[in-house]
């Protein structure tokens, strides 16, 4: 009789080591445009891998028997749900409220784009060196597989970097409404800018819900914000944060502290402190580490978010615990410090404040 719900330590180190399936077999889904074959604005019917190919349209010659093993995996994942018929013999597939996360919505976005930029050639050369950050921290794995470090390498490649806006987009946007729905912190504020602020989703979100900001400022590296959308009442202004911070009476910044080291967090926020008027903030969403390890889809994105950060873009940029987040605060001269958890977003909102 078959007894595929048993688990023992040998099938988790065999589901471990096979583990690699799982992200690659996404990636396929997302570049075969799976989602939206199945989610054909809204309808979600179940179909068959057949009719997911017929409808994605991915040319003559598609292999629908290769893409229903695909789909079973995923399914075990979570992220597509699997009809059967009643003998067994058919399958078909709808999407789960994950799978919907890889749907394009009514903006053109989805997180789909964040994994197709996950996955790129020149990441995946650096995901077979992650041993070396422990033997050799001095540079990231990426530097050792590509020659230079992840940003720099972007902004050599117009299509990195358009997927990385579009990646970031994709995953921003969401999570901004969520956290304007319960945020209030940017109350009369007249001048905001974003640090890092990519395609300046996050700034225009924010000044919409807060009509007291008359001027936005999306500050990034020179050809990133080349590449930003006009947005009224924004500003794309090109720089590097290491250096100089345009001048605010807030600073909003999302996922950036993160890729950056102890020492160099401390002078990017000394900049921030140098650009705001006392009692001026800086409010930052980034990923915290909780400080029990434990198996939530939450604590683990932030533990992979974790190793991505160390692999891709600084070995020693991370992603810290509240309380260490409040020391660089401090150690960067800000008076106050406040976090709050976002318990069903990767994003704990930290505010420091001048
Ligand atoms: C992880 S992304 C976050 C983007 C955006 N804040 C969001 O959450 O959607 C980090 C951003 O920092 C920008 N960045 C990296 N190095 C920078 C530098 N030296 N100066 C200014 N921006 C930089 C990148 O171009 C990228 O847009």
């Amino acid at each position: 009789m078959e007894n595929s719900q048993t688990n023992s330590p040998t099938t988790a180190i065999m589901e471990l080591a096979n583990m690699i399936s799982v992200p690659m077999a996404l990636n396929a889904v997302v570049r075969l445009n799976v989602a939206d074959a199945i989610w054909q604005g809204g309808s979600n019917n179940p179909l068959s891998a057949a009719e997911i190919l017929s409808a994605a349209a991915v040319g003559p010659g598609g292999d629908a028997e290769n893409l229903q093993r695909i789909l079973r995996l995923l399914t075990s994942f979570g992220v597509f749900e699997e009809h059967l018929n009643a003998d067994a013999t058919k399958r078909r597939y709808s999407l789960t409220e994950v799978g919907k996360t890889l749907a394009t919505d009514e903006n053109g976005l989805s997180y789909g784009a964040y994994v197709l930029q996950h996955h790129q050639d020149a990441l995946m050369r650096a995901w077979t060196l992650v041993h070396e950050a422990v033997l050799d921290p001095s540079s990231e794995p990426f530097v050792k597989a590509n020659g230079e470090g992840a940003y720099s390498y972007y902004g050599k490649k117009p299509e990195m970097n358009e997927l990385m806006l579009k990646a970031m987009s994709g995953v921003s946007v969401p999570f901004m409404k969520a956290f304007l729905n319960s945020y209030d912190g940017f109350q009369g504020v007249g001048t905001l800018v974003d640090v890092g602020g990519s395609a300046g989703d996050c700034l225009r979100m924010i000044m919409s819900k807060n009509p007291s900001i008359k001027k936005g400022v999306n500050f990034d590296l020179p050809e990133v914000v080349e590449k930003a959308p006009k947005i009224p009442g924004v500003e794309h202004v090109g720089g590097d944060l290491l250096k100089t911070i345009p001048s605010a009476v807030d600073i909003f910044m999302k996922w950036i502290l993160t890729t950056w080291t102890d020492d160099e967090c401390k002078h990017i926020l000394k900049n921030c402190h140098d650009a705001l008027p006392p009692g001026g903030k800086v409010v930052a969403c980034e990923p915290v580490l909780p400080n029990h390890t434990d198996n939530s889809h939450r604590s683990r994105a932030l533990l992979e978010g974790d190793i991505f950060v160390m692999t891709i873009y600084r070995s020693k940029g991370k992603h810290r615990t509240e309380m260490e987040y409040r020391e660089l605060g401090i150690a960067a001269g800000f008076r106050y410090f406040k976090a709050k958890i976002l318990l069903d977003q990767f994003y704990t909102v930290l505010e420091f404040q001048k």
